[in-house]
């Protein structure tokens, strides 16, 4: 099998959200492996870059011609002739090339597109599935498929709503298999469409970004009830529980250290109050982001508040960053990974901030962006590294469905030699 890179190509194709983003195409003497990188609207400050043209005659400035151009030209010549299968050493010489803390020379879209083209190119050649090949990569033992978090209801930055918490979710997790669990995921997304529909009118049920509603209700309490009841009517008490996105740097503000939803303003202290309010009024079992990225105080008093009961799930704050996830261990802030591959730039790092996420004993969330594509990787990666949870948006939307429909297909292919995922 022709294991050698012969030839890079990278071109600007759209995102879900009509945005340019870099296609990178890798190809051997036998095989041709194209990624497309997805990209965030609720970014965190600490993620690495997203190189774009900010030339404003093109795409509103969001082009990636720069990026595209660097995949041809400056990477291109440093890994062409290199085997595929050598992940770790490819991103290395990746990283050392950009030398940059946050990629931002050769840009982090330039990067992932060529990392993740060089593990799919790497699976391809060696006759293996993408997930089995990441397996490898990362050493893992054993298959697992992640239990959903699916997007119904959204609020904040992704509907353009200030001072808004920005995901209602839920989480269908008493299920044997994955499939069963997207079964009622889905079902109970139906129930939610038609309530709202009736009650709200036609109007309120195109969807957003992600594919979840925009949630017509006023209030964080009111969402958390239309879904509550819903599960219900859907025949899934008690077999699918909540969890929210809040995106709390969003709703933050640095210079008074306080936090405003709606037109309420809480402290620390009060705003880890009103989410022990809401995990005891209802079945939420995870937390995303409940504080800012940077405030390390909020983030440990609310895990040590609740961290016991629920997930604390830290994505703005970790930005699957290594270091920062070191300091999150070691300041005991929250207890699992959100994982999104384009917040750090290659799959190794990504791999690797799953790896000692796993070794704490703390859960990983593998996490699709707002802005996504037909690319599936996400969902191999997901299986082949073993993770309790994927985070893929509504069951709406073809780049959302396809990672949703790339683990039917894994879960088939692999029938009982895995199993899903606990919680
Ligand atoms: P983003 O949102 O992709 O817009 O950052 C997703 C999330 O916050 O989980
Ligand atoms: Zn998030």
């Amino acid at each position: 099998m022709g294991f050698k890179i012969k030839k890079i190509k990278a071109r600007e194709v759209l995102d879900s959200r009509g945005t340019p983003t870099i296609e990178a195409e890798l190809l051997t003497d036998s095989c041709c492996a194209r990624a497309i990188v997805p990209s965030g609207a609720s970014t965190g400050i600490h993620e690495a870059l997203e190189l774009r043209d900010n030339d404003r005659k093109r795409y509103n400035g969001k082009g990636v011609l720069k990026a595209a151009e660097n995949v041809r030209s400056k990477i291109a010549k440093k890994i062409q002739g290199m085997d595929c299968r050598r992940q770790r050493e490819i991103d290395s010489i990746l990283i050392e090339l950009d030398g940059t803390e946050n990629k931002s020379r050769l840009g982090a879209n330039a990067i992932l597109g060529v990392s993740i083209a060089v593990c799919k190119a790497g699976a391809i050649c060696s006759n293996m599935q993408l997930y089995g090949h990441v397996q490898k990569l990362c050493g893992s033992k054993k298959f697992m498929l992640p239990v959903p978090q699916m997007n119904i209801l959204d609020g904040g930055a992704h509907v353009g709503a200030e001072n808004d918490i920005q995901e209602y979710m839920i989480i269908p997790y008493d299920f044997k298999s994955f499939s069963e669990c997207l079964r009622a995921g889905t079902e109970t997304y139906y129930v939610v469409k038609n309530r709202i529909e009736k009650k709200y009118g036609y109007k309120a049920v195109s969807v957003t970004a992600e594919g979840g509603f925009i949630a017509p209700m006023d209030g964080v309490e009111e969402r958390l009830e239309f879904l509550q009841s819903s599960i219900e009517e859907a025949g899934y008490g008690g077999k699918i529980k909540l969890a929210l996105d809040c995106a709390a740097s969003e709703f933050y503000d640095d210079k008074n250290k306080k936090y405003t939803i709606s037109d309420k303003e809480y402290s620390v202290d009060e705003l880890i109050d009103f989410y022990n309010g809401l995990a005891k009024k209802f079945s939420i079992i995870s937390i995303e982001d409940g504080f800012a990225q940077d405030d390390w105080n909020g983030w440990k008093s609310f895990n040590k508040e609740l961290g016991k009961k629920i997930q604390v799930v830290g994505d703005d704050l970790l930005v699957t960053n290594i270091a920062r996830i070191r300091k999150a261990l070691d300041e005991k802030a929250c207890n699992a990974l959100l994982l999104k591959a384009n917040q750090i730039g290659t799959v190794t790092e990504a791999i690797d901030a799953a790896g000692i996420s796993f070794k704490n004993k703390w859960n990983v969330v593998v996490s699709h962006r707002s802005g996504e594509t037909e690319d599936s990787f996400i969902a191999d990666l997901c299986v082949g590294i073993s993770s309790n949870q994927c985070k893929f948006g509504a069951p709406a939307r073809s780049e959302r469905t396809t990672k949703y429909n790339r683990l039917l297909r894994i879960e088939e292919e692999l029938g009982n030699k895995a199993g899903l995922a606990r919680l």
